[in-house]
């Protein structure tokens, strides 16, 4: 076997039938107990209904509760849905050198197909997946260093993120109109630089040792998931439990990212959240996250303080907070706080 299909586990672990001593989590990480109560389930926002302000205030009561929700009749079609995903699958499926060809034209190094994390050699333990990540439009410029196989990927894709640019869009206006804030608040520099990152976790020979991903928060505005229709995997932490999102056909499941937590001065959560694996069917999950530019100051916003709520969070910009997200890690929140 060529060192290529060593290093991605989607292709060894095809010819391994037991978890390599590096993918084992400790004790204290390894999914126990969950609950799928639907008292505790993660809310579920219908954005077809008629009442634009009951959907704003649904928004911000699940932002600020669960920091999740899953929004059904967004506007993105079907058909679009099933294509993204399919593509996805298509590229996950090829061989690994072509995957790493393609994701070799990017001078800022920003599409990348790597195995675990982005930290690999960092990692104390490895998580149970394979990722594609690259920026996304509004730069058509970026396309340009996109996978070309298979042969529709560019097209489909530059529709998708399109699309999820829009319903980012709607979703932090909904936000903002709850928050109190100028419904341009996130228009400019905020957003400005989006990029998507597909994950593909293959069937594990033991789920209950193993972790697709472990616990975090996104460094992100926003992320907006598409995750696979019928594959659980996807778990919240609230409250001292794991909670299961539940896959809904042709929903979207939202969450507020750790950047929006410091915008809006901790009122919105950007909850820890999790990825089990399991030993029958491979899962894809495709996350779309909304990034600010480097040089944007990420800050609580002057409307989210005052005299009785004075701001929790330092002021940094987001190049900073993300070279401190990637030293630090799940402890990052000690270097925001005041
Ligand atoms: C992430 C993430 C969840 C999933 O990419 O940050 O949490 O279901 N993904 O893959
Ligand atoms: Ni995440």
């Amino acid at each position: 076997m060529d060192t290529l299909d060593n290093m991605f586990v989607s292709n060894w672990s095809n010819v391994h039938f037991s978890v390599p001593p590096s993918y084992v989590q400790p004790i204290e990480n390894r999914p126990g107990k969950v609950i799928s109560s639907s008292s505790k389930a993660i809310p579920v926002i219908d954005f077809g209904a008629h009442d634009h302000d009951d959907i704003a205030k649904q928004i911000l009561k699940a932002s600020e509760e669960f920091g999740f929700f899953q929004v059904i009749n967004h506007g993105v079609s079907k058909d679009l849905m099933d294509e993204a995903v399919n593509i996805f699958k298509e590229f996950h499926a090829m061989p690994p050198k072509e995957k790493v060809n393609e994701c070799s034209r990017d001078p800022n190094g920003r599409c990348k197909f790597y195995t675990s994390s982005e930290n690999y050699k960092k990692d104390a333990v490895q998580n149970w997946k394979d990722t594609l990540t690259h920026s996304c439009p509004p730069s058509e410029q970026v396309i340009e260093y996109w996978p070309q196989k298979p042969p529709k990927y560019r097209e489909i894709v530059r529709k998708y993120t399109q699309e999820l640019g829009t319903l980012g869009f709607k979703i932090l206006e909904l936000l903002c109109e709850g928050l109190g804030l100028n419904q341009e608040y996130f228009c400019g520099e905020l957003t400005e630089n989006p990029a998507l990152i597909v994950h593909h976790y293959p069937p594990c020979p033991n789920p209950s040792l193993t972790l697709g991903v472990v616990k975090h928060r996104d460094p992100s505005i926003i992320t907006i998931l598409l995750q696979d229709e019928k594959v659980h995997g996807l778990q919240v932490f609230k409250d001292g439990e794991w909670i299961v999102v539940e896959p809904i056909p042709n929903a979207f499941v939202v969450n507020i990212g750790l950047l929006l937590q410091i915008i809006s001065n901790g009122r919105l959560i950007g909850a820890e959240h999790r990825v089990v694996t399991n030993s029958s069917t491979s899962r894809t999950s495709v996350a779309y996250f909304i990034y600010p530019s480097c040089e944007s100051i990420i800050e609580p916003s002057n409307n989210m303080v005052n005299e009785n709520d004075a701001p929790r969070y330092k002021s940094m910009t987001f190049g900073e907070f993300r070279r401190n997200f990637f030293n630090k890690g799940a402890n990052i929140e000690a270097e925001l706080l005041y």
